[in-house]
């Protein structure tokens, strides 16, 4: 089970409708249970690859398969189906503020609700039951009645992460999940992603802007620049040099630390 390939990236390339290539050729495989962090300097295509791989933009080449199902060329309604069973987890938390923790966290369970049950907001029990064991899982069913603009940064991280396991997510996908939290909550958080990931056996792949984090907690690490993958492997390879590429800049005014340091 644990050599079992969950997503498999093939090619994959990404033009916009302004011609803007975002990726170009991106490929890599990723194994249950695996946590890769994605590094890359502002504009790399860290977010653009994410929302390939779950669906929201279509790619223009190259092929993407979650546990052996080709995704970019299903049609809508099945493309839906795999889309309810990827996490997502965003910065800025993306929780429903005027509703409770756990109503956020049921929220994950829509996809396994029938349509009228889904429509009137009726939770059985047994999804309740998997909403507090979620909550659980990252330690916060002490604020399951809180609204959920009502409890801090940290806390609505958890939940957020609580909601996506509650989608039973074949893969989850963080964009700079830690971007919004002090130095403090942000290996708390990463502790519980890595966590979720091993002990659940989800690949996860999370975009880190802080090279020190993503070291300290990935398995592995892939590097982009301009839309392509420059590393892929553990974070003990990642060298100066290499490191310097990943983050050089373009524009000679806008030097990274990396290319700053001799
Ligand atoms: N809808 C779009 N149309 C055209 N270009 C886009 C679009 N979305 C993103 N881009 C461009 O694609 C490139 C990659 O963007 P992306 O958001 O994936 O970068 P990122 O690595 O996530 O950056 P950041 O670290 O700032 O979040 C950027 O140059 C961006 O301006
Ligand atoms: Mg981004």
């Amino acid at each position: 089970m644990s050599n079992q390939t969950s997503l498999e990236v093939s090619g994959v390339s990404k033009i916009y409708p302004n011609g803007y290539e975002a990726l170009a050729d991106v490929s890599f495989n990723m194994q249950q249970g695996e946590f890769i962090c994605i590094i890359g300097r502002s504009g790399a295509g860290k977010s653009t690859l994410l929302r390939c791989i779950n669906g929201l933009h279509p790619v223009t080449r190259g092929s993407i398969r979650i546990q052996g199902t080709e995704i970019t060329s299903l049609p809508d309604e099945e493309k839906l189906a795999i889309r309810r069973r990827i996490g997502f987890i965003f910065q800025e938390f993306n929780l429903v503020g005027r509703l409770s923790v756990m109503h956020n966290v049921l929220s994950g369970r829509l996809g396994y609700m029938n349509g009228f049950h889904s429509v009137i907001g009726y939770f059985s029990q047994e999804h309740r039951q998997k909403a507090l064991e979620c909550l659980g899982r990252v330690h916060m069913l002490h604020r399951a009645t809180y609204r959920a603009d009502n409890i801090s940064g940290g806390e609505k991280q958890r939940v957020a992460i609580a909601r996506a396991l509650a989608q039973e997510p074949l893969l989850l996908l963080a964009d700079e999940p830690v971007a919004s939290l002090d130095p403090d909550l942000t290996w708390g958080i990463m502790e519980d992603l890595r966590s979720v990931a091993r002990e659940e056996h989800v690949p996860t792949l999370v975009n880190i802007h802080d090279l020190e984090t993503a070291k300290a907690f990935a398995d592995r690490i892939i590097g982009i620049a301009r839309g392509r993958i420059l590393y892929d492997g553990p974070p003990s390879g990642l060298t100066t040099e290499l490191l310097r590429e990943i983050y050089r800049s373009d524009d000679p005014n806008r030097r990274s630390r990396y290319e700053l340091v001799s």
